[in-house]
């Protein structure tokens, strides 16, 4: 677990620490709208120096909501920051500062100038970006493979579902969504200070969204401190639509879970190496458990760059007509001017299209698990039932 944890926070430039500064760069210009330009069909108006929201369901940002700040140069995330928004706070960058104060009352979605004129944009974190950036204990479960254990689990509003561990507790929220308030999550954790950092993690989250939303999160999650191999008491009298593990040595818990999940149903199991996927089937294959193997799947996720290509000036590149003895002496005028961008027309813009350099590799192997009623297992809750 531990080499885990040390793995992948060395393949995420982006995650280096979190709730810090990522990245040390210099002042730059970006791309993005110009500081103070409003959009072109008012979306929200003022009166008397107070903005409000005019789009139905749109919320101005408030104290205690968490938010992400992010600073770009040359395409790049240079500077990117979760935050709480709390009164009398300043947001700190190697950028510059902006006060909390003056975020709040904003809408989302917005750029704002630090002291030192250099644009940082402000929008809400979703939950991908709370997971990814919240304090964590160990490794979590991360949002693309995350994503493909609620679809292998087949997870629906309403479901009752068992995970462990609770670990940081990001598969709990992804969960807590997924069944929604008719449903509910039982996380297990062995770890005393794993299971506290999850409830705290899950906790910070529901309060920020109550400020964002004006409604509850889900209260679903019920987290306990335990062993999952020796847990068959608290699970006693329990049924499971489906059961997600993401812990060492799974086959070892498997014979305590499996009587409570629904016959038919999926366990899915995220493992980071492959010897561990080779021993838990090695597991299944001397125990005997009635669990199918259906599937083994690693989800690789390919981040592109395509982007207008530029010159080293910042104007545009342009594309360039195989009619040699063509005279370009107007495009090298206007490019050489240096103030005002040249704009060529559409289509005449040659773009950087290719796979991004800094890529996340490897996060883990899922492992979906499907339980069938044996045959043995049939006999006897037909001759128990008399039938
Ligand atoms: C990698 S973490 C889980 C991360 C979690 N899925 C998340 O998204 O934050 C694995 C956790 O499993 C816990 N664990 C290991 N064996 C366990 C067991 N037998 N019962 C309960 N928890 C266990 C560990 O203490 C650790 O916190």
């Amino acid at each position: 677990m531990h080499l885990r944890e040390q793995e992948q926070h060395e393949e995420d430039p982006q995650r280096c620490d979190p709730e810090t500064v990522t990245d040390e760069g210099n002042l730059e210009t970006h791309s993005g709208p110009e500081l103070g330009e409003e959009p072109k069909a008012a979306a929200f108006h003022h009166a008397e120096g107070h903005v409000y929201p005019s789009l139905l369901g749109e919320s101005l940002l408030t104290f205690g909501e968490l938010l992400i700040a992010e600073h770009r140069k040359k395409r790049q995330v240079e500077f990117r920051k979760m935050f709480q928004l709390q009164k009398g706070a300043i947001l700190q960058s190697n950028w510059g500062t902006i006060k909390h104060d003056d975020l709040v009352g904003q809408q989302a979605g917005k750029f704002l100038k630090t002291g030192r004129g250099a644009p940082i944009f402000f929008r809400r974190a979703s939950l991908e970006d709370y997971v990814l950036y919240m304090k964590r204990g160990p490794a979590i479960a991360y949002p693309k493979d995350a994503a493909n254990m609620l679809m292998m689990m087949d997870v629906t509003e309403g479901d009752c579902v068992l995970e462990s561990g609770s670990g940081s507790g990001a598969m709990s929220l992804f969960l807590s969504r997924a069944v929604g308030s008719r449903g509910s999550v039982l996380s297990i954790e062995v770890r005393t200070d794993h299971h506290r950092r999850s409830v705290k993690n899950y906790e910070r989250w529901r309060t920020s969204w109550a400020l964002r939303r004006g409604q509850e999160w889900p209260n679903n999650v019920e987290f306990l401190n335990a062993d999952l191999s020796t847990a068959s008491s608290l699970l006693a009298g329990r049924g499971f639509h489906s059961v997600a593990l993401d812990l060492i040595d799974p086959h070892l818990v498997l014979p305590t879970v499996l009587p409570h999940l629904h016959p038919g149903a999926v366990c899915a199991i995220y493992l980071a190496n492959i010897t561990q996927v080779i021993d838990l089937l090695e597991g299944l294959r001397c125990s005997a458990l009635p669990v199918l193997c259906e599937r083994i799947i690693e989800v690789p996720v390919r981040q592109w760059l395509v982007a207008p290509a530029l010159q080293k000036d910042g104007q545009y590149c342009t594309r360039k007509a195989p009619n040699l003895g063509e005279d370009t002496s107007s495009e090298e005028e206007s490019s050489a001017d240096g103030e005002a961008l040249f704009e060529p027309g559409f289509g005449n813009v040659p773009y950087i299209a290719r796979p991004h350099p800094e890529q996340m590799s490897h996060t883990a192997f899922l492992v979906k698990l499907r339980k069938f009623v044996s045959l043995k297992m049939y006999t006897f809750i037909c001759l128990n039932k008399k039938c």
